[in-house]
């Protein structure tokens, strides 16, 4: 797929899990060297959960990230939770540990969502950051890809089904309460998401292939359904699944 592609929403299955973390790493390597040759950078949020850490793991290797000069890299997060950077649940501690602390990226480069401490501080302090690396005139942040992870009940990055981040218009990124954690998360927006020049979500396992037929095929439902909030006006978005959480897509579009 050309890295300039602008298609509808790519869905790209494979066999398992493994192939999914494969073709993802070697799709990121291939937006990153396209978008260093355009741009001179290429900036990224990373996901977090636990499906990406195999994608992250190659990236780390020789095989995939040896293709990227990561000087040129900047690191973002899509979310974050309310947890010191070397917590267990923390996405900086698991990207970390898979990736950034493996490759030749410098440390400024590393674009670390605070999760410890007050939570609508943390997220005006990443806001603050990303306007200082985009502009503060930029209308959105303008990322060359966003990484995205799909929970079984069609959240993603901390845009969780019936919180107040969903209605989000302005801000690029909030501090959302989610009830069913009693805990708040530091999230990107979905229209900050959205503006990405390119965006993977990656979902994988037959937990997920219920919601997976509802968030694409279904009817629009974003407070249900928060993944069908990405929606970029311009940017590619491409779904890379493996075959147990493909296996309910009907391929028909319910609206
Ligand atoms: C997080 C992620 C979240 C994740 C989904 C899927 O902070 O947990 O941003 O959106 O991508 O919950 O998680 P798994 O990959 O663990 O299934």
């Amino acid at each position: 797929m050309p890295a300039d592609d602008r298609a509808t929403p790519a869905i790209q299955i494979f066999a398992d899990a493994n192939e999914v973390a494969r073709a993802a790493a070697l799709r990121f390597v291939e937006l990153g060297r396209a978008s260093v040759e355009a741009r001179g950078r290429f900036s990224v949020a990373l996901a977090g959960g636990s499906t990406p850490k195999r994608v992250y793991e190659l990236l780390a290797g020789e095989d995939f990230g040896a293709g990227l000069d990561w000087s040129n890299v900047h690191v973002f997060f899509g979310d974050e939770r309310c947890v010191p950077p070397d917590d267990a649940d923390s996405n900086y501690r698991m990207a970390n540990e898979a990736l950034l602390s493996r490759v030749a990226l410098p440390e400024e480069n590393v674009h670390r969502m605070r999760g410890e401490g007050d939570a609508v501080a943390n997220a005006r302090l990443y806001e603050d950051e990303l306007r200082g690396f985009f502009g503060e005139g930029a209308a959105w942040p303008d990322l060359d890809l966003v990484m995205l992870g799909m929970g079984d009940d069609g959240h993603t990055a901390s845009l969780f089904p019936g919180t107040h981040a969903l209605d989000a218009r302005a801000a690029w990124v909030t501090a959302n309460w989610v009830e069913k954690f009693d805990t708040y998360r530091v999230t990107l927006t979905a229209p900050a998401i959205s503006h990405a020049r390119h965006i993977m979500f990656i979902v994988t396992g037959a937990g997920k292939a219920e919601r997976l037929q509802e968030v694409i095929h279904g009817a629009h439902d974003p407070h249900r359904l928060p993944s069908q909030l990405i929606r970029p006006p311009a940017g590619a978005l491409a779904w890379f699944l493996d075959e147990a959480a493909a296996a309910k897509l009907s391929g028909k579009d319910e609206g």
